[in-house]
């Protein structure tokens, strides 16, 4: 807070000051629109009692496929609780995947879908899908009416473990990943069982990512158990997911919620562990490597760099690299050898993007420990390049 200077010729300031309070359920449940499942109705309920809240449905066009009971069972579930749930038409079928946060027009005809409803800061836009579609349409929910109410349904792994219980939004320009966004909480997210039983097999890998990356900064006991659970995980066991998505969504929603900086507004951003490269190598392999894919070489890759840099015990890191390949998720990618043209790895410049993202200084999150996070601010290109040659000779291994 600014210091009041003493009166002068130049003027008197005043302090403006306030604080918002955020809280929202973040419900686990089996089956959210079967009609006896409380959760969705319930919500809307208290929030606002004795009135149908108006809802527009948002469904990722890959769970359409997925579950052609869907559409049916949404209009039957809100015929069900006329009291509490008022659609205002058809669910919206929004193309599934990376393409949506890359294309404009997609982008304007979420926006359109909202004028057309006439959604308005009472109205509620529900989001059923992947990371993807939960970014675009939390995005378009978000900058519509300066913000109209959200509620999401995330039907991935990944989404469900991550981000779908975040607090952030975004779409990518101008070829780089999550340019345009914001943060803003959403009024609440219900993870569903139901929508993972019909995830394809390399949808529900991709998803442990994110799991393995937060176990590996803030719970080592987690990490055992996914070492332990490491085979009825790498089978997809359904009920192994479930509590790998829970436990995962609880450590994600512990750090937004108690770490003091849910909105980013300082330098670290922890739970970006392994993101700098998987960004870039996101970009660079034009998304034929998932955001999870992705996620976990870049996990592999910070954990051998901590190894090199001193902090971590390599048999630690070993361990992190072997788990992640018994869950059957990638270690190594190509395009980690892709020269920038100049005679420098491509994927350096992922630590650029970071850095430009957040501002101030780089902020890294390397491995002290299992379990335990550490920030640096610089990383030499030299022990990144040897990262990379270890990881090789890994996977050629
Ligand atoms: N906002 C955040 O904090 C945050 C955090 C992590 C990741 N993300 C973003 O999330 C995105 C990745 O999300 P994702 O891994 O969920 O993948 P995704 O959204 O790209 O979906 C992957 C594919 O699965 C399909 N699909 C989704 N649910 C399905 C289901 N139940 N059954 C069958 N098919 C289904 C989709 O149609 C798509 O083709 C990336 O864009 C990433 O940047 C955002
Ligand atoms: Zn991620």
């Amino acid at each position: 807070v600014l210091e009041r200077p003493r009166a002068s010729v130049w003027g008197h300031m005043h302090s403006q000051r306030f604080s918002v309070a955020y809280d929202f359920p973040v419900v686990f449940t089996h089956d959210a629109f079967a009609n006896d499942n409380p959760w969705l109705a319930e919500i809307l309920r208290q929030r606002e009692p004795g009135k149908p809240s108006r809802l527009t449905v948002f469904v990722d066009d890959g769970v359409l496929a997925a579950r052609p009971d869907l559409e049916r069972k949404i209009s039957d579930y809100a015929a069900t609780h006329s009291a509490t749930i008022a659609l205002t038409g058809s669910v919206i079928p929004v193309k599934g995947g990376e393409g949506i946060k890359n294309d404009p027009e997609l982008q304007a005809a979420l926006l359109e879908a909202l004028r057309d409803r006439a959604v308005d800061r009472h109205s509620y836009a529900i989001a059923i899908g992947g990371g993807a579609v939960l970014d675009a349409v939390g995005y378009a929910a978000a900058i519509f009416h300066r913000g109209v109410r959200h509620i999401r349904l995330p039907t991935t792994v990944l989404s469900q473990a991550d981000s779908g219980v975040g607090v952030k939004n975004a779409i990518n320009a101008f070829g780089q990943k999550n340019l345009l966004g914001t943060f803003v909480p959403p009024v609440a997210v219900i993870n569903d069982t139901a929508f993972i039983d019909p995830l394809p097999a390399r949808e529900k890998r991709a998803g442990m990512a994110e799991a393995v990356k937060v176990a590996l900064i803030r719970d080592a006991t987690f990490f055992q158990w996914l070492e332990d659970e490491s085979v009825a995980l790498a089978g997809l066991d359904a009920t192994a997911l479930a509590r790998l998505i829970e436990h995962s969504a609880r450590l994600h929603m512990r750090q937004i919620g108690t770490a003091g900086d849910p909105f980013e507004t300082g330098t670290a951003r922890p739970l970006d562990f392994g993101h700098w490269a998987a960004h870039r190598l996101e970009i660079l392999t034009g998304h034929t490597l998932s955001h999870g894919e992705a996620v976990s070489v870049g996990v592999a890759l910070d954990a051998r760099y901590s190894v090199l840099a001193g902090m971590l015990p390599a048999e630690d890191g070993e361990r992190v690299v072997s788990l992640l390949r018994r869950l059957g998720l990638p270690i190594w990618h190509d395009a980690l050898r892709t020269s920038d043209g100049e005679n420098g790895l491509a994927v350096l410049r992922g630590l650029r993007d970071f850095r430009e993202h957040l501002g101030g200084e780089l902020t890294i999150t390397l491995l002290r420990a299992i379990g335990r996070g550490e920030e640096v601010h610089t990383m030499d290109p030299a022990l990144i390049g040897r990262s990379i040659d270890w990881l090789a000779s890994w996977q050629a291994g």
